[in-house]
């Protein structure tokens, strides 16, 4: 298997964000306060695998960081193997070190930046999957080209799944979800704290993980550059303000 390397501007932000281990430690504790989102998301991605639960899928994991999908789906299905590829030596590095799989996982470095990508993943997979990682790749359309490199390597009967962030059509409405997502959270929060802590309390107490602002797409442009990549079946499963789950099959 060959290395993809990053180009320049990735290779500069993955150093001082995603290939810096602070700033992966800082993120991790983020998570917390987003956990049950993130456990909603991850679910629905889980659900809509399509093979048999005791298949022996063959699972590539895009933006993996440490493997957290990755190691979801590989829980739920005894038999499935995964590959995660992610630019970040260092979110790899973490992946090694947290793996309790043997075997079943491995990592690869390589930048989705381009399609050179391709030449660190062999053969076919039954399920393609991404877990807040794409939405880097709005600018010049990335995406969509990444999406028909995607479709190349889904076996006949497999999918790809995309667990993701995407940007609401209006600023009211982004407003409105923003609103939405925190009340829905702050609750949370109060519940599994036994009334001891609110949201905005754990927020403060969070270290920051600001990394850019985040030039997320358009829920409609990526489902329609899915269908045009060619898969079926395309669509939002599920969504919650401007947090999403989409994708769609390979027939
Ligand atoms: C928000 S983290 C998500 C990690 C993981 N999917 C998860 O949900 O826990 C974004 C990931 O995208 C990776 N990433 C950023 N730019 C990348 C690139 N050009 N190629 C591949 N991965 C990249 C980062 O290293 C990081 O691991």
């Amino acid at each position: 298997m060959s290395k993809a390397t990053p180009n320049d501007e990735s290779r500069t932000s993955i150093e001082t964000t995603w290939g810096n281990r602070e700033f992966i430690e800082r993120w991790i504790a983020k998570g917390g306060w987003q956990g049950p989102i993130r456990e909603m998301q991850t679910a629905m991605v889980l659900r809509m695998i399509p093979q048999p639960l005791d298949a022996p899928i063959r699972v590539l994991d895009l933006g993996a960081g440490y493997g957290a999908l990755a190691v979801a789906v590989l829980r739920d299905r005894p038999k499935a193997t995964a590959l995660c590829l992610d630019a970040s030596a260092e979110m790899l590095k973490l992946g090694r070190e947290r793996n309790a799989l043997g075997h079943r996982i491995e990592f690869v470095q390589a930048s989705l930046e381009t399609p050179d990508w391709l030449n660190s993943v062999n053969g076919l997979f039954d399920a393609v999957i991404s877990s807040r990682a794409l939405h880097h790749f709005t600018t010049n359309q990335r995406r969509r080209f990444m999406f028909k490199e995607i479709f190349g390597i889904v076996r006949a009967g497999g999918c790809f799944i995309n667990a993701d962030n995407v940007r609401a059509p209006t600023q009211t409405l982004r407003d409105r979800y923003s609103r939405a997502r925190d009340e829905w959270l702050d609750r949370q929060v109060r519940e599994s704290s036994g009334g001891k802590t609110t949201l905005a309390e754990l927020r403060a107490a969070t270290p920051s993980t600001y990394h850019g602002s985040h030039n997320n797409g358009y829920l409609d442009e990526d489902l329609a550059w899915l269908k045009e990549a060619g898969f079926a079946d395309v669509d939002c499963f599920w969504k919650f303000g401007t947090t999403v789950v989409y994708g769609g099959f390979r027939t």
